[in-house]
């Protein structure tokens, strides 16, 4: 018997041309079933797919073939084309399926993640170590009650020095030899402008503690212990009644909290026109405790800091009755803290942005 295609086609005469064509569709699928096992990708699939369903196919061969086939066996014969195409394009959709299948798994198992293996570190960078005290000291000042003001860079005569007690032309001006802009403006030399802001904005003259951390400007020629530009952060207290034993317990604790809580304190009369008395800082020397190291210079101290009771000139020029109102400011370098802090032998590392340099001090 001859092998059908089709198993509901009736049983009836087997013509010569039905039984050739069947032959050759039955040979035709299994010519593509034998190729179907040999494809990897789906883009032999799709060539495969055109080579026996496109325009150009066998098929389009055997309904010419058609028209050469008895009218009896005309739509026998068709049918039979027809079934068979349909039979090849289930096959190669099944093949496609399969194939993407196969995809799927390989990839599950090519891609498989451990979760358990250490994930790659990111450089995500961190803060400078300039900001990282600057931080540090406004984080012990807050908890003293302080508020954290900004001031602008770029400063008035007026602010930077007349109104800070050191008229145009005196000779304290020299102690900050200055990079101005015009006859009027300048880079500040120094945070205390922002006293002089601070007093004139509060208005209802309220009692006031604000600390001001910002760069700062000088004339200097940059060397190992010089820098035209650092960083300074400025204290300010006005009240009836804040004295300088309020200013000496202050810098103890601020001291203590930034080096140690051993450390001691001790002030040396000083001068700065806006400040009246004025002292010098010192902390004793973290390395040696006192007894004197190289250091220190041998002394057992360690200047950090100037500060000292607000001049009455300056609350005059802002206003206030001096009669009335008292406070103490103070302005510490922050590069100084820092060198002081971690044993930094040039202040021209700070903004020369070595990452060598830089990176040592990640997540202090
Ligand atoms: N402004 C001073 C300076 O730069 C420091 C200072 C601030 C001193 C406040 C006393 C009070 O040298």
């Amino acid at each position: 018997m001859v092998p059908r295609l089709s198993i509901n086609r009736p049983l009836r005469a087997v013509f010569f041309e039905e039984e050739k064509m069947e032959q050759k569709l039955i040979s035709l699928i299994k010519q593509l079933e034998t190729k179907l096992k040999e494809i990897e990708t789906i883009n032999d699939l799709n060539l495969l797919k055109s080579e026996y369903l496109g325009k150009k196919s066998v098929f389009n061969d055997l309904m010419k073939e058609l028209k050469n086939v008895s009218k009896e066996e005309k739509p026998t014969v068709g049918k039979m084309i027809n079934e068979a195409k349909q039979t090849i394009a289930k096959r190669i959709e099944e093949a496609k399926l399969s194939l993407e299948q196969k995809m799927v798994e390989h990839k599950i198992k090519t891609e498989t993640i451990d979760v358990t293996l250490p994930g790659k570190n990111m450089n995500i960078g961190s803060k400078h170590l300039i900001s990282q005290i600057i931080e540090e000291v406004e984080d012990i000042f807050i908890g003293l009650g302080y508020t954290v003001k900004e001031g602008p860079e770029i400063e008035t005569d007026l602010y930077n020095f007349e109104m800070l007690n050191l008229p145009k032309n005196h000779p304290a001006r020299d102690m900050q030899d200055s990079l101005y802009i015009s006859e009027e403006k300048l880079l500040r030399t120094h945070t205390s402008p922002v006293q002089v802001r601070s007093l004139l904005e509060n208005k209802n003259q309220e009692p006031m503690k604000i600390i001001c951390p910002g760069k700062v400007y000088r004339k200097d020629d940059d060397d190992q212990t010089h820098s035209h530009q650092f960083t300074q952060i400025e204290a300010l207290v006005i009240d009836h009644d804040a004295t300088l034993a309020d200013l000496k317990g202050t810098l103890l604790f601020v001291a203590k909290k930034l080096f140690g809580e051993d450390r001691e304190i001790r002030l040396r009369p000083s001068f700065f026109p806006f400040t009246e008395p004025s002292v010098e800082v010192d902390v004793t020397c973290y390395k040696c405790g006192g007894k004197g190291c190289s250091m220190c210079g041998y002394t057992g101290w360690i200047e950090i800091l100037g500060a000292g009771m607000v001049n009455n000139n300056v609350l005059k020029n802002a206003g206030y009755d001096p009669n009335k109102f008292q406070g103490f400011a103070l302005g510490m370098g922050v590069e100084r803290i820092a060198i002081l802090k971690y044993g930094i032998d040039d202040i021209r590392a700070f903004y020369t942005n070595d990452l060598r340099f830089n990176q040592q001090f990640r997540g202090k």
